[in-house]
């Protein structure tokens, strides 16, 4: 579906519906036409009876608006879309108005996020008619903004969407059609797509690279792990602004391994690669905003499975960094994995006699997160205040719900361990999600301290059930934030 800005009149551009956004204001009269507003105060549309309301005779389809916010838009325009599903009209039109331009990011936004479905496994697909929607705002010379800007704007917002809805078409997709080697061909083929360089590296390489704690966790599955390391530098051997580093958890299954988890926590574990899939996400997005920054998308793809050869409780791992890790939990895997993969990076920068900015590792990490903050909001850590502090408006503006958690002193005794030199379980039932990130600040060197952030994703990355702009299963969280958050720093 394309949604397309047209610096015209509304009553002169045709298409099969308009769609018609009301503000509770009295304004309301004169956007709705006396015959419309009869039939719609008869269906009780203004008492909140319903969301959307249809009148065939002026074919035009009416929403409330809260206010005139961006993420009051997108829930409409989402509305407006699924609503429209119920319909066979092929074109809409909406007028455009007050901020246009972030009218049209929101509208564009919502709308393609919103008519996302997901049926690959359906046999019966249920494809929605409307292939264009108008949004329609008479410039007047003195309006302050150019067609060309709210073009760019509107093409960089779809773009950001479509790419939201390709992650959630990974992180959806079953186990078996998802392993490490097809996540990481994925990631090749958008590498190649977007012109930048993307290296996947087996169990040699794990091996060779000491990847102790990575490769423990891979062991029992029947597909073998990767790691992924995509970079992409500005075209045309530009100087970057900012060089990020990006570290996506990709449990393609997380079975809990030999603590394995009760049957109905198991179920929706095939997200538990959604950091990875966003991290592919993000990469695509930048190469095509073609932004001016070196980032570095980092993925450990595995599975957390049982079998005669599986890691245990007991077990004393070592990672890249040789700290030792004493097994106490097979299910508090994702840290095993990145704590390698937050090395490598590392290592990758030192060894190349390189400084980069920020490392931002991205995890569905703990039920503990989603206990602590609610199924819809993401967790952010780390000791640069000022980093956190971008990530969280980066978010806010973006239209992801985060919210930062604290480290704490008090806590890391708790993955204190007797035999190692830290255990990968915390003693307590409480703080979970806080002593998880302080254990992958374990493997954060002292030198990037002030530079990593972890996001726990565990609770947005996957809902069972639509809300908002969101459909049921995968969101597509954080590619937004972070898009957002490098185009901000772009420019600093
Ligand atoms: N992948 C899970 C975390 C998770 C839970 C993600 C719910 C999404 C929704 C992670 O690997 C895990 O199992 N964590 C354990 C840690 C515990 C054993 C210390 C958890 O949160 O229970
Ligand atoms: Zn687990
Ligand atoms: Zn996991």
């Amino acid at each position: 579906m394309k949604i397309l800005f047209r610096n015209k009149d509304i009553n002169s551009i045709k298409a099969d519906v308009q769609i018609v956004f009301l503000e509770k204001k009295p304004s309301i009269k004169k956007l709705v036409g006396e015959n419309d507003l009869e039939t719609l105060e008869e269906s009780g549309f203004f008492k909140d009876a319903t969301d959307t309301f249809y009148v065939s005779s002026s074919k035009k389809l009416y929403l409330k608006l809260k206010e005139f916010e961006a993420e009051e838009i997108k829930v409409a325009a989402a509305k407006a879309c699924s609503a429209l599903k119920n319909f066979n009209f092929k074109s809409a039109k909406i007028e455009g108005y007050s901020d246009v331009e972030l009218f049209c990011r929101a509208f564009a936004e919502g709308a393609i996020l919103g008519s996302y479905s997901f049926d690959w496994y359906k046999s019966e697909k249920k494809e929605s008619q409307l292939k264009s929607i108008h949004i329609a705002s008479l410039l007047g010379r003195k309006s302050g903004v150019s067609e060309k800007s709210i073009n760019e704007a509107l093409e960089a917002a779809s773009l950001v969407a479509e790419n939201v809805n390709f992650v959630r078409d990974i992180v959806n997709s079953a186990p078996d059609d998802a392993t490490p080697m097809q996540v990481a061909s994925i990631a090749e083929k958008i590498a190649k797509d977007g012109g930048f360089e993307c290296k996947v590296y087996d169990e040699k390489f794990l091996k060779s690279e000491e990847m102790g704690a990575f490769l423990s966790v891979a062991r029992a599955s029947a597909h073998p792990p990767r790691l992924v390391h995509m970079s992409y530098k500005p075209k045309g051997g530009k100087q970057p602004t900012k060089k990020i580093a990006l570290i996506g958890k990709g449990l393609t299954y997380d079975s809990g391994g030999l603590s394995l988890k009760p049957s109905d926590y198991m179920v929706t574990m095939k997200a538990d690669k959604a950091g990875a899939c966003a991290v592919i996400g993000i990469m695509k997005s930048i190469s095509k905003l073609n932004l001016n920054v070196e980032v570095h998308g980092v993925l450990g793809l595995c599975e957390n499975m049982i079998g005669g050869n599986a890691y245990k409780p007991d077990d004393i791992l070592r990672a890249k960094n040789k700290k030792t890790i004493e097994i106490r939990n097979t299910d508090a895997e994702g840290r095993l994995v990145l704590a390698d993969v937050l090395c490598y990076i590392q290592d990758y920068f030192k060894k190349a006699g390189q400084q980069f900015d920020y490392i931002i590792d991205m995890a569905t990490l703990t039920g503990a997160c989603v206990v602590a903050l609610g199924e819809y909001t993401s967790g952010v850590f780390g000791h640069n205040e000022k980093l956190k502090k971008m990530i969280l408006s980066a978010a806010e503006d973006a239209g992801d719900l985060m919210a930062p958690l604290p480290f704490n002193k008090h806590l890391r005794k708790l993955i204190k361990s007797e035999v190692a030199d830290i255990s990968n379980c915390s003693s307590s039932r409480y703080g979970g999600a806080i002593t998880a990130a302080m254990f992958l600040d374990e493997f954060i060197y002292d030198e990037n301290k002030q530079k990593w952030a972890h996001l726990d994703i565990a609770g947005p990355a996957y809902v069972e059930k639509a809300w908002d702009y969101n459909p049921h299963g995968a969101s597509g969280a954080p590619v937004r934030t972070i898009v957002e958050f490098i185009k901000k720093c772009e420019g600093k």
